[in-house]
């Protein structure tokens, strides 16, 4: 499973790429003003840091508009992939970009229904938010599970990219049910790695140390 990073923080962008823990970048609106950048500028400040896909989201709303803005974002480099919404529209706009060999993302995908014809539209990834639908007491996870079978009945090659990720939990169950990416914020990815089991066994471990009196170094 791929891990896309939720966020247009260099910094943090930079201390996970390198790990090597990052096969590419997400934003949205939301994101670059939180980020207090100019899109066009910190998009290709994280193009330039990260090998993998890169998804700037464009603002217009009407089909022409947003093939442009498209093309406008996808001049900043290779491997911009330009995120359109889940509307007519947008979907209007995935045939005409990735018909130009452009890397689209589909998102605000609440419905399997919906992300049957972003592939149709022939999309590059698909953008299931899990958590909004959770918030609304649904369940996003169900979502995955549904777009996943779908896809492989059909041959979809579009792929499942999991976003509104809000928990460990979330990306567990994410790659249990075979999303091919899942995209969330730096600090959920830093998480994955905590276990108490872990920080017991190490402080045990310390404490055992210190008491052969011994020394490696
Ligand atoms: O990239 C979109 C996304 O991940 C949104 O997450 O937490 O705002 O629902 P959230």
């Amino acid at each position: 499973m791929k891990f896309f990073v939720d966020t247009a923080d260099i910094d943090a962008i930079a201390e996970l790429n390198d790990l090597g823990m990052v096969d590419g970048v997400t934003t949205n609106p939301s994101i670059i003003l939180k980020s207090g950048r100019n899109i066009l500028e910190v998009t290709k400040e994280i193009c330039a840091l990260v090998d993998g896909p890169v998804s700037a989201e464009v603002v217009a709303l009407e089909a022409d508009a947003m093939i442009a803005e498209g093309r406008e974002l996808a001049k900043i480099a290779e491997n911009v992939t330009v995120k359109l919404p889940l509307t007519w529209d947008g979907l209007k706009a995935c045939k005409v970009l990735t018909g130009e060999g452009k890397m689209v993302n589909v998102t605000l995908c609440f419905s399997a229904n919906q992300a049957l014809l972003a592939a149709k539209a022939g999309a590059t990834f698909i953008s299931p938010f899990i958590g909004r639908l959770d918030d609304i007491n649904l369940d996003g996870m169900d979502l995955i599970e549904d777009i996943r079978t779908i896809y492989d009945n059909y041959g979809y090659e579009t792929q499942i990219l999991a976003a509104s990720i809000r928990s460990v939990n979330h990306i567990h169950d994410c790659a249990v049910v075979g999303a091919d990416v899942i995209t969330a914020p730096p600090e959920i990815i830093k998480k994955l790695v905590s276990h108490p089991l872990t920080d017991q066994g190490l402080e045990q471990f310390m404490k055992d140390w210190a008491k052969t009196g011994q020394s490696i170094l």
